[in-house]
């Protein structure tokens, strides 16, 4: 995939830990599952101001691969959400020449769904204003597994695999590391969220429930981020 033109201050790629759906709920005295919905409906508009912004790659963590240990109704719940933001949205993102990518295991998923997905990534794949990507049945541990078993049944020797041949080994290859992860909802943690390419990541933790962090959330962090020195181990003299 041709790189994407970075805007100067803006992330290129922004990642998203969509948390807190559920407990949104709970304060409404709602149950979890219109949290969820109410989470999925939340997705156009942070795209549509991340495109806008000049971010070039957004990626939302939607369901992880310990998010199967959740009450068989709740996962079944978020498939049903997948399909319905795949029937209900994609059509509109690919009109406004937005790329649709997955990252994670579709083999999990029932074939319907599956087939959804990749149609909608087949769809959008010349798409160029913004990369959105759905980490979905995705986990940063099982990804770096996958990509040693591949590296090792290519037959890669031990002494050519360095960090480069790893990044492209990963479900990630073509797309550039995060620069900026908010994971809303106040937890800090990674949950197995890209955690090799989030080596050099910025990354904040606005209190706010994922159904409510709207355009004016994202702009917030976005100015945060471009005032932020990013030094990569070096000092600020040197930059
Ligand atoms: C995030 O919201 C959505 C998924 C993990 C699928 P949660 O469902 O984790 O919401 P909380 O953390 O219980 O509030
Ligand atoms: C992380 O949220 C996964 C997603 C947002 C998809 P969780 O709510 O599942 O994370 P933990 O279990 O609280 O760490
Ligand atoms: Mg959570």
């Amino acid at each position: 995939m041709a790189e994407a033109e970075p805007v100067k201050g803006v992330p290129r790629h922004v990642g998203i830990i969509m948390d807190g759906n559920g407990r949104w709920a709970n304060e409404r005295g709602l149950p979890r599952s219109l949290g969820h919905r109410a989470g999925t409906k939340n997705l156009r508009r942070v795209i549509s101001a991340a495109a806008d912004a000049g971010v070039k790659y957004i990626s939302f963590y939607a369901f992880s691969t310990e998010n199967w240990k959740r009450p068989a109704e709740e996962v079944s719940g978020l498939m049903d959400l997948l399909a319905e933001f795949i029937d209900n949205e994609v059509s509109d993102l690919h009109k406004e020449n937005a790329r649709l990518l997955h990252i994670g295991h579709l083999d999990g998923l029932s074939p319907l769904l599956k087939k959804k997905v990749e149609d909608a990534i087949e769809l959008t794949k010349d798409n160029t204003r913004i990369n959105v990507i759905i980490a979905f049945n995705y986990g940063g541990r099982d990804e770096i597994v996958c990509a040693v078993r591949k590296l090792i049944a290519e037959g890669v020797a031990a002494e050519d695999i360095n960090e480069e041949r790893l990044s492209a080994s990963l479900f990630t290859a073509e797309i550039p590391d995060p620069d900026l992860i908010i994971r809303t909802s106040g937890e800090q943690r990674t949950s197995n969220f890209m955690i090799w390419q989030a080596a050099y990541a910025e990354w904040s933790f606005p209190k706010t429930y994922w159904p409510d962090f709207d355009e004016k959330a994202l702009q917030t962090e976005l100015e945060n981020y471009a005032g932020r020195e990013r030094r990569f181990g070096k000092i600020s003299e040197q930059l």
